[in-house]
């Protein structure tokens, strides 16, 4: 008998292989789609309208995810079993913000231990407060020890919070360089976060900022060392003392890791409560997912809308487009979380994937976009579906800006569905007087294809919560994408290679050094480098 998994994926490729299948127009002539096709999680209200999913084809999407079993699949996660068969690991960064008593780990209850470092997280962030000797945070970090974060502060921290806070990642040293003018050492907090405390790029900043430390402060240098990691052998033999070392467990995956001790940043620069909150939103889409019926589950539509358009389709690439300074590294963020997880080419089992996964994902803050690559996604030659994220209620006074931005969050949405045809265009043209010849040459180039999919995002403010239910809502999507695609969305081996061969090859950059094997390519630049730098 035939995988039932895989007949119901023939049925989804068949409906994509039926003319007009990438068209939305025509189904927006039903006017009952959009609330048909418009669902709320928690806050945030997704209309997933702007798509060429029909009902037909949102019918059998939903066919796919019973066979692929994504929500038995979701209720292993949640019990703990080893879903991260690669790493033998559980995968339970929804025990980071669940209550005291839900979680276990085999015969371990994963919850106590989290709540117990929540708590001591919370002691720490209040006596640096009330002590008030640090005004600066900095967090030593990278990948998912650092996007999170990082991208949780920017949106969350105004001015009169309790701490200024600086994310240090890449190893370049002109981003330390940058970053030290303005900090005392005196004055600074040094957070080195790594799940790992191996990853070379976080040690290599983490003993230079040590030594500017231990310049200015000597032997009192340590007490301003805290470590967020797994590796506690590490952090002590570093130096960090064992009360400013706080842990969490390998069930939690790095870009899954802003929730647990990683988010320590967030906490000092913001205040306690504003994590908290961060923790509630992220727990209340959490209930969402683990509750709502796939018809209805946000998390899942979205993963089904984006199978439609990476199988279906052949789209290779997606959008995020958020209209909120605020969440300028949001599209950083996602890009880890989705990226990392869902570019794999094997399944579970280690067989090569029959079809493509995980798209490539990019994008800015609405409206800096629109003047940048907008362009490609209006007139481009491949669709490039669009998520568009609106904030109903800015912490502004500046009304008028607000309306512009929502104005034109919509526009673009409405542009990429509409488009403009010929008989617009000409008229347009033959209103400004221009020659019948002039209008003829134009014509193609001003000519909008339309029936681009976008899905449009609505909360009703940014704000703690409602940021942790945005980005649980995007973690969620890419479990059932990895359950839809049968691939390990929680393993990243693709990132060794690189590391190992950074390794080999840094030895061999110092003055003088001899060269081992490479290809002519890479040892041509290698003699370049040595060349250029007078060795
Ligand atoms: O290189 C990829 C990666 O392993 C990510 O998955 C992780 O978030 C990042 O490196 C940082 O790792 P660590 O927290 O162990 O320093």
């Amino acid at each position: 008998m035939a995988d039932m998994a895989e007949m119901a994926w023939e049925r989804v490729m068949e409906l994509a292989r039926a003319p007009g299948a990438s068209a939305i127009r025509p189904l927006m002539a039903d006017p009952a789609r959009a609330a048909r096709f418009t669902h709320r999680a928690g806050d945030i209200l997704a209309d997933l309208s702007k798509t060429s999913v029909s009902d037909t084809v949102r019918d059998a999407l939903l066919a796919l995810a019973r066979e692929r079993h994504v929500l038995p699949a979701r209720d292993a996660m949640a019990r703990g079993e080893a879903i991260n068969t690669t790493e033998g690991r559980a995968v339970l960064h929804i025990a980071l913000r669940g209550p005291r008593h839900a979680y276990r780990v085999g015969n371990e209850y994963a919850s106590v231990e989290v709540h117990a470092t929540l708590d001591a997280m919370r002691a720490f962030c209040e006596r640096v407060h009330e002590e008030g000797r640090f005004t600066d945070v900095v967090n030593i970090g990278i990948g998912g020890s650092d996007l999170g974060p990082q991208m949780a502060a920017r949106a969350l921290w105004r001015q009169g919070m309790p701490m200024r806070v600086h994310y240090l990642s890449n190893v370049d040293g002109h981003a330390w360089e940058a970053m030290r003018h303005g900090l005392d050492p005196a004055r600074t907090l040094v957070l080195v976060a790594s799940k790992t405390f191996t990853t070379a790029e976080t040690m290599a900043n983490a003993h230079l900022v040590r030594g500017w430390l231990r310049a200015a402060l000597g032997d009192k240098a340590n007490a301003s060392l805290v470590a967020l990691s797994t590796n506690l052998k590490a952090t002590r033999e570093f130096g960090v003392p064992d009360d400013q070392v706080f842990g969490f467990r390998d069930w939690v995956g790095g870009r899954f890791s802003m929730w647990s001790a990683i988010g320590l940043s967030i906490a000092l620069a913001c205040g306690w409560e504003e994590f908290a909150a961060l923790l509630a939103g992220a727990r209340k889409m959490d209930e969402h997912f683990l509750s709502a019926p796939e018809a209805e589950n946000l998390p899942l539509l979205m993963a089904l809308t984006e199978v439609w358009h990476v199988n279906g389709l052949g789209y290779p690439s997606r959008a995020v487009l958020p209209y909120d300074d605020r969440l300028a590294r949001f599209p950083a963020h996602l890009q880890q979380v989705e990226m990392e997880s869902l570019g794999k080419r094997v399944t579970m089992g280690g067989m090569p994937v029959p079809r493509a996964t995980g798209p490539v994902v990019f994008g800015e803050p609405g409206t800096n976009s629109q003047h940048s690559f907008m362009q490609l996604l209006h007139q481009g030659t491949t669709p490039v579906p669009a998520d568009i994220v609106l904030i109903a209620n800015p912490d502004h006074g500046f009304e008028e800006n607000h309306r512009l931005l929502l104005a034109n969050g919509l526009a673009q949405a409405e542009a990429l569905l509409r488009g403009r045809d010929a008989s617009e265009v000409r008229a347009e043209m033959e209103a400004k007087g221009m020659s019948a010849a002039a209008i003829e040459a134009l014509l193609p180039h001003r000519l909008f294809p339309g029936n681009r999919p976008s899905a449009t995002l609505v909360l009703p403010r940014l704000d703690a919560n409602t940021l942790g239910q945005l980005v649980a809502l995007y973690e969620h999507k890419v479990f059932c994408l990895g359950a839809l695609w049968n691939v390990n969305a929680f393993d990243q081996w693709g990132v060794e290679l690189g590391k190992q061969l950074a390794g080999t090859l840094l030895p061999e950059l110092a003055p003088g050094a001899a060269v081992g094997e490479h290809d002519p390519s890479t040892t041509a630049l290698i003699a370049e480098l040595h060349r250029l730098r007078g060795g």
